[in-house]
Parts: C-alpha cells; structure tokens; sequence
C-alpha cells in the first residue's frame, strides 16, 4: 500500500455545469460502471427522486474509482459536491477530504455566481484547483473568451485549462490525466496513531448510522474498537468499505482512503461532522472540525386533516434522521391545530425537505410562510424568534426592546451587463445597502458580464427573491450569498384579523418601510380565498393597534357557493379534490369558519 496511488477530489462548479454528467464520464472511464445506453441521462451519484426530478444534487455522495495509469494502479477518490447554495456548508465539508478540485465551467454560460463561491472555499482549503471548461460541443460555446475570463477573475493561466464535452466524452481521458498529475497525494502515515475524519453520515433503517470517512493517519479495520473525540462514545467497526459507487467492503482502508463504515451507532446525532475518531486507547489531538449547519429558514408543517398529525410527526422524523440539517420542534397553532416547526438551511432546502414528504411518505401537509430566525435584544438578554407568533407585539417592543436585529447576507449577482439597471433595481426594492459592482471581461468586444455585490436581509431572499431574479433577467443572471452577521432593523408583527379576531397561522414579520403594501396585498388575497359566511366579515391587517388595510366580504347569497378555489389545478389541490367529502374540514375562526383549501390557498401563493 501507498499513499502515493491516491487522489482526493471533488467535483465543483456553478448549478449545471455538468458535475453530475462529468462525475458519470469518469465512472465509466474507469470501468467503475458500464457505459450506459446513449439517450439515458440518469445520473449515477444523484440518487434522490426530488434530485432526478429537479435534476441537482442535494447530498453529497462520494465514489471511489481505480485508474491505470504509468503502469500503476491508481485509487481515486470523488467526492461529489450539492449544487446550491443552500447547501454551501456541504460543500465546505466534502472539501475538507479532499486535495484538489476540478473547477468546472460553462463555456456558453461563464463564471457564475457560485463558481465564484466555490473557487474560494477551495482555495481556502488550499486545494491545488484543476480548472475545466465544459460543453464546448454547444453551438453557443465560446471557450477562448471563458478561458479569459478564469484568467481575468481567477488568475488561472489559460494553458492549464482542460476543454472538455462531459456528455459526449471528449476530452475527459485528459482530465482523468490531470487527476493524477497535479493534485497531490495524501499525507497520511500507515504507523501513526488512527485518526479517522467523519465528513458525512447517512441512517440506514437495518444498520444505523453509516459515517463517510477519511483516514489522517494510521489503519482502520473491522473489528476495530474505536472513540470519538467529540462524544468520547466508543463504537466496535461492524462493517467498512468503499463507495465505487455502491458500497463495497473492503478489509481495511489505509491513509488517505475515503469509505465507508457502520458501527453501529442507533442515532445519527452521534455521527458529528466534523468529528475525528481514533482507536480506543490511544486518543489523538482532534482536528479542527465545522461549525454545525445553522438553520437560517424556518416554518410550519401542519397536517391537512388534523387527525394525521401523529402520522405527520413520525413521518417528519424518519425523514429527519436521513438529514441533519434540519430542526424539528413541535408547534401548534389555533387555526392549525398540532404541527411542527421546522429549521432548514435556505427554501430550496424547505422545498425539497417537503418534496420528500409528500413523495416519500404520502403526507398532505400545509407549510406555512418561511420565516429567518430574528434577534431581540431586551435590556438584559437576547432572545431569538423564529415563529411570528412569538415576535414581541408592538406595546412590548416599545417599553421592552431595546433593540430588533435581523440576519443579513453578502449578496453577488452575476449577469450580462444589458440587464445591469433592473438587478439594481431588486436589489433596492429588497432593501439592499452597500451595492457595488465590477466588470468580469471587459473589453471583449461581446456583451459583458457585471457583478454585483451587497449586502441584504436574509428575509428578502427567502420568499421568491430567486424566481424575480430570473424573470427580470431572461434567466442570465445568477445568485449566491452567504451569512453575514446581524443588523438592527426597524421591523414589525403583523396581524391579520377575520371579524376582529386575529389569525395566529396568518401573522408575518414585515419591515416598516413596507407595511403599508404587504397588508394590502395580503388582505385583497385574503377575500379572494375565504368563503363567504352568513353576515359580513372586516378582513383586516393590523401592526400593534393601527390598522393597515381594510376589505369587507360581503354576506353569503345562495349562487356563489361553488367555484371559490377554482383556476388553481396544481398537484396538491389535485390531491385534495381526491379527498373524501367528509374528509374536509372546516377551521372556525373566531366566528367565521376556513376551509385547510383556503389556508393552503393562502399559503402557497406566498
Ligand atoms: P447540479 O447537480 O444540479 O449542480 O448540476 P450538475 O452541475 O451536476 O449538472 P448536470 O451534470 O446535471 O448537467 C446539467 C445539464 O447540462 C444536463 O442537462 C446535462 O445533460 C448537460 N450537460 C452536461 N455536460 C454537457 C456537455 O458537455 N455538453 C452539453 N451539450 N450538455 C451537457
């Protein structure tokens, strides 16, 4: 054995560039597995239903490959990377396993938002960074002027580039090459002490918790009895192997492998990321590990028929152990009766943890607005909200509150430079401050590329602040923030009012400057989907005593009954229309009674 025949490395690269089409290439370049048939394009390592569908990666999965080369065998080890940027501490993550990177670029879309995000991690990491230039077999490639661009924004030397087509297979046996040729070997020492880095976990229902791993130093085997520095719980190896890219045991890994192992550990909070574990007996300095995944997006999950909520509960939990990053917390509310709060990394983390739900485990569920986590700051401590209904109302903030923070986030916007004036524009109407801009390739002679920088509230982002960028860029623009602390901000609950009587699933946390046209907005929706009732009902909105807007559902006459939700057909309401008759229930609010429809109505078109 060693060390010298091994290769760590990831795949990074703005959302479809082709990681996941190149990560196939490889694969099936090295035999790892069969050349699929011309026309199928499901990807190996992207193994959820909600990732095919969406076509992005949202675990990381990570496969080990044998390589010939110079008459010796290679082991290589890919660790694949998600591709969004809710999911930038995985990335972090897997690259912390890692030696080098391939960089991978667009050649028809450039350098992107996140390709930006990602070199910088990497070469934080100090990872030796292989840069390549993908579908040059498009029409609309232009690899000499993205060659100058990497050039320009990375400092990458245009000669080290690799062209590549990832679908049709040209160019990648050169990638493979450099694989091996520029990025380093391990480090690892076979004599030292063990010292095992966990840089991933999955639950498995029959065998627990299976950790990814990559060995530091020393020989981990089965039957090892082994610690860890974190929870100082010790564990016997059942089971270890490597990923290629099913998993596959293996009798020991040795410095610098990457694998698998299960010992069986029953919980998956006992796999910290981050953790560094050592044979029993002779413990070992840790390493430095992450920060844990701080949630950043908060809502409510409540069962349609609130009779299911235990269901719904058990359901969220099961799959809550296939994904640490999200927090769970009962929740309940008068309208919605028993659910639960949920913590996710961003939306498109909410998105798809729903997705799963209902795909995976058949659940109707209604989720309320996203709502980020906000700091109040009392004379003698802090308190953070995540829920509107436990935001202090307007009397306490006034005589309470010294002060309400909320997250905010260093924003960059990357598009051709003709759509310039309308991101302005979103980033103002999203209350963006200290914008500022360059250009990527200047004086290329083509339309330019700008980016965009500034700083906003996380609480902008969260609701439809991706779709707006798109449509009011063609879908030439693109996106990537990160956290960046907390600011004080003039902020407020507001209440929604069904003849007098405050909904509490309804609230919502508003800036000030904005009030005026969300109660608007949100009371004309409001009349829209609640049924007429008997005797006129005041729908208003109201922040402390001031109310904001004002619409009156007139009373009920016999002919307009039916066609109240009509025109939305999407899957759920489809759903719902299936649902026995006796099945629907009707919320009484106060004194005017809502049907889950109107709520899920209301809820969706947030
Ligand atoms: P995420 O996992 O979502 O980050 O995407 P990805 O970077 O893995 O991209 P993926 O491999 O899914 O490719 C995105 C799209 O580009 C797919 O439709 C691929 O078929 C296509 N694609 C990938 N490589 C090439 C290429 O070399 N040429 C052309 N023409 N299309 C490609």
């Amino acid at each position: 054995f060693s060390c010298d025949l091994i290769r760590n490395f990831s795949i990074i690269a703005h959302i479809d560039h082709g990681k996941s089409t190149l990560a196939d290439r490889l694969l099936e370049l090295t035999g790892t597995i069969k050349k699929k048939e011309v026309g199928k394009n499901e990807q190996v390592l992207d193994k959820l239903k909600v990732e095919r569908e969406r076509g992005i990666t949202v675990k990381a999965q990570t496969a080990s490959m044998m390589h010939t080369s110079g008459g010796k065998q290679h082991v290589l080890n890919l660790i694949d990377t998600p591709g969004h940027v809710d999911f930038a501490w995985e990335v972090s993550r897997s690259l912390a396993a890692c030696q080098g990177a391939l960089l991978l670029v667009d050649a028809s879309q450039g350098v992107q938002a996140q390709t930006i995000s990602v070199f910088h991690i990497a070469q934080e990491r100090g990872l030796k960074i292989i840069p390549v230039l993908n579908k040059i077999d498009l029409p609309a490639a232009q690899p000499e002027r993205i060659a100058a661009q990497m050039e320009a924004t990375f400092g990458t030397d245009p000669a080290d580039i690799i062209r590549i087509s990832a679908k049709t297979g040209r160019g990648v046996d050169e990638v493979l090459r450099a694989i091996i040729d520029r990025i380093p070997p391990p480090s690892g020492v076979p004599t030292k002490p063990l010292k095992a880095f966990l840089f991933d976990s999955q639950y498995d229902r029959y065998r627990g918790v299976i950790s990814l791993v990559s060995i530091q130093d020393g020989i981990l085997k089965k039957g090892d009895r082994i610690a860890s520095c974190y929870t100082k719980k010790k564990y016997e190896i059942a089971e270890i192997g490597i990923m290629n890219p099913e998993e596959n045991p293996v009798n020991g890994l040795y410095p610098g492998q990457v694998g698998y192992i299960a010992c069986n550990m029953k919980e998956s909070s006992e796999a910290h990321i981050g953790d560094t574990l050592y044979r029993v007996g002779a413990a070992v300095d840790p390493m430095p590990g992450f920060k844990p995944a701080k949630a950043m997006v908060y809502a409510g999950i409540f069962p349609i028929d609130t009779s299911d909520f235990p269901k719904l509960e058990e359901s969220i939990k099961r799959l809550a152990l296939t994904d640490r990053s999200v927090t769970v917390q009962r929740e309940s509310s008068t309208a919605l009766g028993q659910g639960c709060r949920l913590g996710f990394l961003g939306t498109l983390h909410m998105d798809v943890f729903r997705q799963r739900l209902e795909d995976e485990h058949d659940a109707n569920i209604i989720i309320t607005a996203p709502t980020v986590p906000y700091k109040i700051v009392y004379k003698d401590r802090e308190v953070f909200v995540s829920n509107p209904t436990e935001f202090p109302d307007a009397i306490d903030v006034a005589s309470k509150v010294k002060e309400i923070q909320e997250p905010v986030v260093k924003a960059s916007i990357i598009a051709p430079e003709e759509y310039f004036g309308e991101m302005m524009d979103l980033c103002f109407s999203h209350r963006a401050e200290e914008l500022d801009h360059r250009y990527l390739d200047a004086g290329t002679g083509t339309s330019s590329r700008i980016m965009l920088n500034c700083v906003m509230p996380l609480s902008e982002i969260v609701t439809g602040f991706f779709d707006q960028l798109k449509s009011r860029s063609s879908g030439f623009a693109s996106f990537d923030y990160e956290e960046a602390g907390y600011k004080a901000s003039d902020l407020a609950k507001m209440v929604f009012l069904l003849n007098g009587k405050p909904v509490d699933a309804l609230a919502l946390i508003v800036h000030r400057s904005n009030e005026d046209k969300i109660g608007k907005i949100w009371v004309k929706k409001l009349v829209k989907v609640i049924p007429r009732q008997m005797f006129e009902v005041p729908i208003q909105a109201a922040v402390g005593k001031k109310i904001i807007s004002r619409e009156t559902l007139s009373a009920y006459r016999a002919d307009v009954t039916a066609g109240l939700y009509g025109g939305d057909v999407s899957r759920k309401m489809k759903q719902l229309e299936n649902q026995k008759e006796g099945k629907k229930k009707m919320k009484r609010m106060g004194t005017v009674d809502m049907p889950q429809e109107a709520f899920f109505d209301i809820m969706s078109s947030r």
